[in-house]
């Protein structure tokens, strides 16, 4: 039997909005991804399997080769750089955008900014072109708490409806881009299994074509 080709996606809203495009191509899990504690899961596609990893995760499982194909976040791929991928086609889910936020009143301006954020290259990268040094504060969560509590001025973070934000007394005050979650592929997967791969992205990119 040929290998299966592996899929992989993290739980939450990049499963629910990957599903949507999978299943026109006949490719279904055959156990509920969101609820079975299997990390492998056989798909209606007896050749296609998915692997249900950590967001941050996937750009490492496909560029290691333990997937030959992931839907990874923009600012993911951003932070780690995207080395030995991939990233054939946007599709336009989980649409977000990366956003400095702050106090109102905070100021960007004059003495050293303290950021935190889980996003600390793009946040460095963000500052530095603007010639600005500011001290970086690495969290893995809940960025919003860090300027209710002081341990920040502003914090770099993933907005959406802003509801997070204004929950916490806080708003946007500069974007840094938009973020949308792209297709990433392995780069020997994608020559070596170019007759399954090449055909699979063709599919998708009608799909997410059809949505627009
Ligand atoms: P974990 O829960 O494992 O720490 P995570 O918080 O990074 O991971 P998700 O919240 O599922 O995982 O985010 C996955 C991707 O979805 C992000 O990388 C980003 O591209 C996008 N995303 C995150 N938050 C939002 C949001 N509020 N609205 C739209 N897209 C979002
Ligand atoms: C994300 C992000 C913000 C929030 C923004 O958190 O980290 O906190 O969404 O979305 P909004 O502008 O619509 O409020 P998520 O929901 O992924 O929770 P998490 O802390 O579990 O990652
Ligand atoms: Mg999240």
């Amino acid at each position: 039997m040929p290998e299966m080709l592996t899929i992989a996606l993290s739980k939450g809203r990049i499963l629910e909005q990957t599903l949507p495009l999978l299943r026109p191509l006949g490719i279904e899990p055959l156990e509920d991804p969101e609820r079975s504690r299997n990390l492998v899961l056989p798909t209606t596609d007896p050749a296609v399997r998915l692997i249900i990893v950590r967001a941050t995760d996937v750009p490492t499982y496909v560029a290691g080769g333990g997937a030959d194909v992931g839907v990874a976040g923009k600012d993911v791929l951003m932070e780690q750089g995207g080395h030995g991928l991939y990233e054939p086609i946007d599709l336009g889910i989980a649409r977000c955008r990366l956003m400095v936020a702050g106090h109102p009143d905070a100021s960007l301006e004059g003495r050293r900014l303290r950021v935190a954020t889980k996003f600390v290259n793009i946040t460095r990268r963000h500052f530095a072109g603007k010639g600005r040094q500011v001290d970086l504060i690495k969290l893995y969560g809940s960025m919003e708490l860090a300027p209710l509590v002081g341990l920040a001025d502003v914090i770099v973070d993933l907005v959406d409806t802003g509801n997070t934000l204004r929950a916490n007394g806080l708003e946007p005050l500069e974007q840094i881009a938009d973020i949308s979650s792209r297709l990433v592929v392995n780069k020997a997967s994608m020559k070596l299994r170019h007759r399954e791969i090449k055909p699979l992205l063709g599919r998708i990119a009608d799909v997410v074509a059809r949505r627009d």
